[in-house]
């Protein structure tokens, strides 16, 4: 009796232990579509598990602007999240700011240095310290192609250069169907964009003309002829695509009402979340003319100070589930990406993430890995957002010549 009592004791000085060392994170982020949902309820499962409370703070809108907007609010009001969804030079820009949380106790304890390619591990520090936990390898310069249609519009090979690719587009147009499908946002005109960049005139040029911003580059031969490509894939989207969302865009694939899409591998999310198997009902390959290349996005949550302790210690639990095992194969299964932690099996993977891996690495030997500007990874967001402004207005207005977009384009890279 006597033991039991103590027994019962002790369970309860556990438990009260435990609830006071559990907290509530509160993570902003804008993973709302089907694959992304999926891959967001993951993460919760693990910190539920680990006795936190989940406060979702989903902000819908597909490369994360809208959530941005809201992150500043959140901030200029002093009430961040515990965690959001920034990447790239932005987490250094909020870093500046003084109101990132030092995440160098835990990073330490996991090994993160040991853990991850340098590469990543520097843009999740600020002066040396990691103010950020990434997540996963996103590959942006991906073509996404149904197979029954391309079957139907009798494609019998998977373009692998822009003359393959148009000549495959004209044969899926005389079928009646859809030959790309777009969506209407400028971070989607920038993903096709940088891919036709980087296949129309290769790594170097990508990296002087996009990362350099480069004048000459940008005002070069090359930069008329990838205006010229840009303008001729959109020949072949429909008209509704303004302002319609890359989910519903990658669906009319899944759906064999188009054939192609450009975009990164959260559309394979969409794809699994259909039950749609890769090399049987849809097609992933690089997208033409950049076999030998790959724009990384890399997906990080910044974590933002806390007061509270009980939310001090769930947001540090939150930092080291996002790089353990189980949540980057987990999570990275459904969303389309590979797992960002060095060293992990891929068994459980398809062909495409295996692929990527494989690419991942022999792209960084190679010279052929850069940063993707669409998804914010490679220069400033003013810069950023005015390039992707010029870059749109030329793709919707058939009016702007060339020549004028060259110049507008070369214009808007100079904004400081
Ligand atoms: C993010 C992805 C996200 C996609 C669509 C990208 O910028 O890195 O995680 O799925 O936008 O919202």
């Amino acid at each position: 009796m006597l033991k039991l009592s103590k027994l019962a004791t002790a369970v309860a000085l556990v438990v009260a232990g435990s609830a006071a060392v559990a907290g509530e994170v509160e993570v902003l982020h804008y993973w709302t579509s089907g694959g992304e949902a999926k891959s967001v309820a993951e993460l919760k499962k693990i910190m539920q598990g680990k006795g936190h409370t989940w406060k979702d703070f989903a902000v819908a809108g597909g490369g994360g602007d809208n959530a941005a907007t809201v992150l500043k609010s959140r901030v200029v009001s002093g009430n961040p999240p515990a965690a959001a969804q920034i990447k790239g030079p932005a987490i250094q820009e909020w870093a500046s700011e003084g109101v990132l949380a030092n995440l160098d106790a835990t990073a330490k304890a996991e090994k993160w240095d040991d853990l991850l390619p340098k590469v990543v591990a520097d843009v999740m520090k600020y002066k040396g310290n990691y103010v950020a936990a990434p997540v996963n390898v996103h590959r942006v310069n991906w073509m996404w192609a149904n197979s029954a249609v391309l079957k139907k519009a009798g494609v019998t090979a998977t373009p692998k250069t822009w003359d393959e690719f148009f000549a495959a587009a004209e044969k899926v147009k005389k079928a009646g169907l859809i030959p790309v499908a777009h969506g209407g946002q400028n971070w989607q005109d920038f993903t096709t964009f940088e891919s036709v960049a980087l296949g129309v005139g290769g790594t170097k040029f990508y990296n002087e003309a996009l990362i350099k911003l480069d004048q000459k580059a940008l005002t070069s031969p090359t930069m008329i002829k990838v205006l010229e490509t840009f303008r001729k894939v959109k020949g072949y989207t429909d008209a509704a695509a303004p302002g319609r969302d890359w989910n519903l865009a990658t669906a009319m694939v899944i759906q064999e009402k188009a054939a192609f899409q450009f975009m990164g591998d959260w559309a394979k999310g969409e794809f699994s979340a259909a039950g749609k198997v890769p090399g049987k009902d849809y097609i992933c390959a690089a997208a033409p003319g950049t076999g030998n290349a790959y724009t990384f996005n890399v997906d990080s949550f910044a974590m933002f100070k806390l007061k509270d302790s009980g939310a001090q210690k769930a947001q540090a639990d939150l930092a080291a589930s996002i790089m353990g095992t189980e949540f980057q194969e987990v999570f990275n299964l459904n969303k389309g990406s590979i797992p960002v932690r060095l060293n992990m099996s891929m068994d459980k993977f398809d062909d495409c993430a295996k692929t990527s891996a494989k690419d991942f690495v022999s792209t960084a030997k190679s010279g052929g890995l850069v940063p993707s500007v669409a998804h914010g990874m490679a220069i400033k967001p003013a810069a950023e957002g005015a390039i992707k402004d010029a870059v749109s207005q030329f793709w919707n207005d058939d009016k702007i010549s060339v020549a004028d977009g060259v110049k507008n384009i070369a214009k808007a890279a100079a904004t400081k």
